[in-house]
């Protein structure tokens, strides 16, 4: 099972729409087994899948459960190929039972729940909340990869510095082999001038390495979210999906063992 985080210590740049766009077409264009893995108090991949409940077993539990079985936090979307592990509130009580608990290893629990599902699975991505947390740092410290979606703003690389700073400290510490693949554009206008320029300023700055694939604005989002659809199901002609898809593809090729049935060869898991 590869890993992937969508990260961002900023709210509303579609960490949620893209973990849960990439993770529906991995599964239903590409036929991968997939797992979404919803790593936000605010539950919204888990709503927009319509598993959002405090009646099951989710991401909580796998960071406070003692021999806890990570596949009873695992629930089957509608979608074939596709499941998923749920948030709630919960995870902030969690979160902090974590922190005061210093008998077991705190940053490390994702890592060894994966080692339970990871030969059930193709891929993983965890969709993060805007925040620096005991509870992301277990998602980096079990992910392979780490992708950073960016709005283009006055703020657009608010937050970049330190994010890569924690990228680093957990590379370092906890997780040798995690790859900071780049950050991607969304919510881009190509009609609007300052998107352009902004685009133009984030490339020239070439701090941060920057995929080819940007996605763009479109007035079908966010009516996706209210029909609780990903959006290649809502509208699968508008430029959001489109682009989602190249996205993935993108991807997929800076991952080409994974991009083969089954996985790489001789089945690493995490
Ligand atoms: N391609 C797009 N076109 C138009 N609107 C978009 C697009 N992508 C995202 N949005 C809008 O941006 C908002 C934020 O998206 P999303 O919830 O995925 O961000 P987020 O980074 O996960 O936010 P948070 O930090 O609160 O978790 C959504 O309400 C959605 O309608
Ligand atoms: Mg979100």
């Amino acid at each position: 099972m590869r890993v992937l985080s969508l990260i961002h210590l900023k709210g509303g740049v579609a960490k949620t729409l893209s973990s849960v766009n990439m993770a529906y077409i991995l599964a239903a264009v590409h036929k991968k087994k997939v797992l979404l893995m919803d790593n936000d108090k605010q539950g919204n991949a888990s709503k927009i899948l319509n598993r959002h409940s405090y009646d099951r077993p989710g991401v909580a539990e796998i960071l406070t459960g003692r021999d806890m079985d990570m596949k009873e936090t695992i629930q089957h979307t509608d979608y074939e190929g596709l499941d998923i592990v749920t948030a709630n509130m919960n995870l902030i009580s969690a979160s902090l039972a974590v922190m005061l608990d210093q008998k077991r290893p705190q940053q490390t629990r994702f890592k060894k729940a994966f080692g339970q599902v990871g030969d059930a699975y193709d891929f993983c991505i965890i969709d993060n909340a805007p925040d620096i947390n005991i509870s992301t740092i277990n998602a980096l410290a079990a992910s392979d990869d780490v992708l950073v979606p960016v709005t283009v703003d006055d703020f657009a690389i608010d937050g970049l510095a330190e994010l890569k700073e924690q990228i680093d400290y957990t590379r370092e510490d906890l997780n040798p082999s995690l790859r900071f693949c780049g950050c991607f554009i969304t919510q881009y206008d190509r009609q609007n001038e300052a998107d352009r320029q902004g685009m133009e300023y984030l490339k020239a700055l070439g701090e941060y390495p920057l995929l080819e694939t940007y996605i763009r604005r479109t007035g079908k989002m966010k009516p996706s979210t209210f029909a609780r659809e990903p959006i290649l199901l809502y509208s699968s002609r508008c430029g959001a999906s489109r682009d989602y898809k190249a996205l993935v593809e993108e991807y997929l090729k800076m991952c080409p063992s994974w991009t083969q049935q089954g996985g790489e060869k001789g089945g690493e898991t995490k």
